[in-house]
């Protein structure tokens, strides 16, 4: 099993050294959307923790449509911290690659910064034109994320975010962003456009994350605006799509984190619900394999295995169903965790707990409140969360998931 998830994988001509991937997980510890002392000491660790890629937290294109109060922001202005953060993250790593994640919040912006949707959600909605604005932020962050010197982007289309409330068909505008698929997909299909005539390289991977079910009504992975059951018919059509316009690879994740968060991030009572991301990726892949497509594929919410996740993922990547197995979670809990497995070193497994979550919905630097001293000070000093950090005798992992039980 080692063997396989110490495989290295192409893409482009780039090699993932292994298949261990730092899921995108926000930090909100950002200083005028610049990356601080903190948010580089992340990504270091990350890098000396032999990820084989790794996903930066969401940075957002806009400079008024953030999520967290302490957010990231790509831009010329920023740009330096991000050139910074990629010298660091190489010279401990030179051989893992480094995607930054693009992102606009829309209607999941916090109620510190303007809040803006299409039309079915909250917010003030966007015009034809702010629309076209939007999607020329993408192209020129991307082109800016590549003179950082990021290996590649992750076009954020999931979780609820700007780029899934586009995708879903509960998107009716009338105008050319709503409506027909042609319609919805267009911001993926003109950005991404856009985005491989600019690049300076060839070699600039280009992905996206799908969420390929959010489980709201008309949302991405249903059969139309007023459905609510699961219908992947149109999210596999995305990734066709994806392949059609020379992506690289499609980041497989579910639901949206602040309305329908256990399918995004099972917690330890519905960690059950992460066998539906094994579903997602092994159809998505199946997909691809069938019709002899390109695209490389990603999982998520490997931290619900805990301790078994090398086992799950050396069934997943054994039999196929997946090529790189992502880990969001676990990154904060224990972001060593490649390199400690490796050398059979102790890892500290997540417990699932929701602490880091907690902190972030209540707009804190956000980390590890089980592992990490500081962010269980943030927690304790926390008005939200008055109580005290749970204790790791408190959070003690249930047993392990056999993983031959793992597929249903
Ligand atoms: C605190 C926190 C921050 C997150 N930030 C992002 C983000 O910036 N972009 C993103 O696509 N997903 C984000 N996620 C979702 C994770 O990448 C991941 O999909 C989720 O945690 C499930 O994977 P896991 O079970 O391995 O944790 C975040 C999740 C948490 C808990
Ligand atoms: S705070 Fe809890 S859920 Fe978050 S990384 Fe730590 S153990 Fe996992």
């Amino acid at each position: 099993m080692e063997a396989i998830l110490f495989s290295p994988l192409t893409i482009k001509n780039k090699t993932v050294p292994n298949r261990f991937t730092a899921q995108a997980m926000e930090g909100n510890d950002g200083g005028g959307g610049r990356p601080s002392e903190r948010t580089l000491d992340r990504y270091r660790n990350l890098a000396r923790g032999g990820w084989g890629l790794v996903i930066s937290e969401a940075l957002s294109v806009s400079e008024t449509s953030l999520a967290r109060v302490n957010g990231l922001i790509l831009n010329r202005k920023n740009l330096d911290g991000f050139k910074r953060l990629v010298e660091i993250f190489k010279r401990e790593n030179p051989q893992g690659l480094l995607l930054f994640q693009l992102t606009h919040s829309g209607e999941r912006s916090g109620a510190f910064s303007e809040r803006v949707s299409l039309g079915g959600g909250e917010g003030r909605i966007l015009s034809n034109g702010e629309i076209e604005g939007i999607k020329d932020s993408f192209i020129t962050t991307a082109l800016l994320a590549e003179e950082a010197g990021a290996d590649g982007i992750d076009f954020k289309m999931c979780h609820g975010y700007l780029g899934a409330e586009m995708l879903r068909p509960a998107n009716i505008r009338g105008d050319k962003w709503g409506g027909s698929f042609e319609n919805r997909s267009r911001l993926l299909r003109e950005g991404l456009g856009a985005i491989k005539q600019g690049r300076r390289s060839e070699n600039f991977i280009l992905g996206s994350r799908l969420s390929m079910y959010e489980g709201i009504r008309g949302g991405c992975g249903t059969g139309g605006p007023d459905e609510l059951i699961e219908d992947l018919g149109e999210m596999l059509d995305v990734v066709r799509l994806m392949d059609d316009l020379g992506m690289d690879y499609v980041n497989v994740s579910a639901g949206i984190p602040a309305l329908t968060g256990a399918i995004t991030r099972p917690t330890e009572p519905s960690k059950y619900l992460a066998y539906h991301h094994l579903r997602y990726t092994k159809t998505v892949k199946n997909l691809i394999t069938r019709e002899n497509r390109g695209l490389k594929v990603i999982g998520s919410a490997y931290s619900s295995y805990k301790a078994e996740a090398p086992a799950m993922m050396g069934e997943m990547l054994g039999k196929g169903y997946t090529d790189l197995c992502g880990f969001g979670r676990q990154i904060f809990a224990d972001p060593l965790t490649p390199k400690k497995y490796r050398n059979g070193e102790a890892v500290n497994w997540c417990v699932l707990c929701s602490g880091c979550s907690r902190l972030m919905a209540a707009q804190l630097n956000d980390g590890c409140v089980v592992y990490n001293d500081y962010y269980k000070r943030v927690m304790k000093n926390s008005r939200t969360t008055p109580s005290a950090p749970p204790s790791l005798e408190s959070l003690a992992p249930s047993a392990p998931l056999p993983p031959s039980a793992a597929l249903p």
